[in-house]
């Protein structure tokens, strides 16, 4: 499935929609350019799941969890991973779980080490204002 974006709107809309088919132990890779909308669709979607607090970027903390009423969702950024392997330190089997969902951005600097995706998300910055939004269903 392919979508254009061209405001925050329209990631919004589509942040809506992918919330409404998320269920429990579901890994997402959010991949795609530096500021390219990673975050925030994930701040969209928690939003449309009915989380009511502040997101952070996890650039620096790797992941940030949030409780939900229907799961627990991990927000991932493994940008900053040195080698995959720093995932074991961190416990990485227990945070993906089979009843979080898990959002992972940057998830190529996991290779080998993170299980595969249930869907992968693709951002392409088009130009300043056009992105499109590639869907995999895995
Ligand atoms: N669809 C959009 N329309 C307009 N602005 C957008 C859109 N998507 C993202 N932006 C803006 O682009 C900037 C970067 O977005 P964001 O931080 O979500 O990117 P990212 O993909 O997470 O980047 P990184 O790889 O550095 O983590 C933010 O200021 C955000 O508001
Ligand atoms: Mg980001």
């Amino acid at each position: 499935m392919k979508v254009d974006v061209s405001s925050l709107t329209q990631l919004e809309n589509f942040a809506q929609l992918f919330s409404q088919n998320i269920k429990s132990g579901d890994v997402v890779f959010l991949q795609g350019d530096l500021g390219s909308g990673k975050t925030t669709f994930t701040q969209f979607l928690l939003k449309h799941l009915g989380y009511q607090g502040r997101v952070k970027s996890p650039t620096y903390a790797i992941y940030e969890s949030y409780k939900l009423s229907q799961f627990e969702l991990i927000h991932m950024d493994l940008y900053r991973l040195s080698s995959p392997e720093e995932l074991y330190y961190m416990a990485i089997e227990e945070i993906i779980d089979n009843h979080n969902v898990v959002i992972i951005e940057w998830p190529q600097k996991g290779k080998g080490v993170l299980p595969p995706p249930s869907q992968t998300l693709t951002f392409k910055l088009l130009n300043s204002t056009l992105r499109e939004l590639n869907l995999d269903n895995a």
